[in-house]
């Protein structure tokens, strides 16, 4: 299978070889799990570590005053560096509010954008996969998690709509070089560093273009959904100044669940219209009673005011050991060679696949790692069909289930429920059960 891998591709996976066999050899118990779109492993060193700290830190609730208190407050600051310094953001621009998944700081972008009924708009993207088997039909290429604030801006009266990649460069030159006579009202486009159905990867530009602030541009925020990106990339938004960047730790690392991050940047935060407010984001609030006692002072910083109730501190707490089980590997940049030479070993293996009849075995939809301007444009994703001798499609439970006796752990749940408007078009294939025939694989 890795005949074909370079040199520093063969080293790096002889190391993640030995890591795997000392950190999680135990816990596989022989099981293939090549799963980098919905979870990622954690290692043994890493929930060691952690529980180590636990057992020998007093952590107590961040607001209050006392010491235990206080060495919370610090390792979620620390973590709140930790997150900025992974993502390439200056300290000075943006700062992370931590939530308890990507999808919760969507669903907070979807409530708290100041949405203007009639004027504002809300883009989200739809992509053609660009591979020979690609239905003819465009795809919206944004998780559910994105999709459904499509439905918080309708009900705000907010026009909803898709922009297809191939013109989101054209559509974003055509904002900058427009007249804006007025200054307001603010829309938003929300769009995948990477998509999670294939895993195809979406230009930082994008959002560099509309950081730019040029002509109508300045109307229009960007939200970049960086769940799946940074999953298996080193990620540096230093010139793409996203407005809003979404994800979620488990997903890096394993553990913990349960923490995310919604980063915003300095200059867009107080655009946020809070409805709702809880614990800790208030440093005054009246019982609300007559008039004069209905008050509340938002708490000035960007974490505090957006933060309600008690943080996950000691969730939190572990990032730090995800971090330095990430560098432990190599960094970012070796995870993002190992899995990209993985999934295009599986990729070509997969292709070359075929019947007794001579017909091929797969129906293959992600494309091969590739660059454009330097930058890989496929992330470590295989999204297939398994084709029967006539080249109709065997069930992907079938497969799965197949897959599970020889102890594989093939990843259907974000094709199937996550991307549903991207499966969607491929039910036909995916959900009618063929028969087995005999000569098939
Ligand atoms: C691209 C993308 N966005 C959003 C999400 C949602 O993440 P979560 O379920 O952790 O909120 C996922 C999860 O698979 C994803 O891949």
């Amino acid at each position: 299978m890795y005949s074909t891998v370079c040199h520093e591709e063969a080293t790096l996976l002889a190391q993640q070889i030995q890591v795997q066999t000392g950190e999680l050899g135990q816990r596989l118990k022989g099981d293939v799990y090549l799963d980098y779109a919905a979870a990622g492993l954690y290692t043994n060193t890493q929930i060691d570590a952690h529980a180590e700290d636990l057992k020998e830190q007093l952590y107590g609730n961040p607001h209050s005053l006392s010491s235990s208190a206080q060495r919370s407050s610090d390792s979620v600051e620390a973590a709140r560096e930790a997150v900025l310094e992974f993502l390439g953001v200056p300290k000075t621009s943006s700062e992370p509010v931590f939530t308890r998944s990507c999808t919760d700081s969507l669903h907070l972008i979807a409530d708290m954008f100041p949405w203007t009924a009639n004027r504002s708009e809300y883009k989200y993207l739809l992509q053609n996969l660009g591979v020979p088997q690609s239905p003819l039909q465009p795809l919206p290429r944004n998780h559910n998690s994105v999709l459904g604030i499509r439905d918080v801006a309708r009900d705000a009266s907010v026009e909803a709509s898709v922009v297809e990649s191939e013109k989101v460069d054209d559509w974003l030159d055509r904002l900058a070089t427009e007249i804006d006579t007025d200054d307001g009202p603010l829309s938003l486009f929300a769009y995948p560093a990477e998509e999670n159905f294939a895993g195809q990867i979406f230009p930082l530009r994008w959002s560099q273009k509309i950081a730019s602030r040029q002509g109508r541009l300045k109307n229009w925020r960007v939200l970049m959904d960086a769940a799946k990106f940074t999953a298996s990339h080193p990620l540096n938004l230093t010139e793409a100044q996203p407005d809003f960047v979404t994800l979620s730790f488990y997903k890096l690392f394993g553990y913990p669940t349960g923490v995310g991050a919604l980063v915003i940047r300095s200059a867009t935060a107080s655009e946020l219209k809070k409805h709702y407010w809880g614990g800790g984001t208030v440093s005054i609030a009246g019982a609300g009673r007559t008039a004069s006692d209905d008050v509340k002072v938002f708490k000035g910083r960007i974490a505090e005011k957006f933060e309600d109730g008690t943080v996950a501190f000691l969730g939190i707490a572990a990032l730090k050991h995800g971090f330095t089980a990430l560098e432990k590997v190599g960094g970012m940049v070796a995870i993002e060679k190992h899995t990209s030479s993985l999934a295009s070993e599986l990729h070509h293996l997969l292709l070359d696949l075929k019947h007794s009849n001579g017909e091929q075995v797969i129906a293959m939809y992600s494309r091969d790692r590739g660059l454009d301007d330097g930058r890989l444009v496929q992330g470590p994703v295989v999204t297939f069909n398994i084709l029967e001798t006539d080249g109709t499609l065997i069930s992907h439970i079938e497969v799965m289930a197949d897959a599970a006796k020889v102890t594989c752990n093939l990843n259907k749940h974000c094709k199937v429920h996550c991307t549903l408007s991207a499966s969607a078009n491929w039910l036909p294939f995916i959900c009618i059960p063929a028969p087995k025939r005999p000569g098939s694989i």
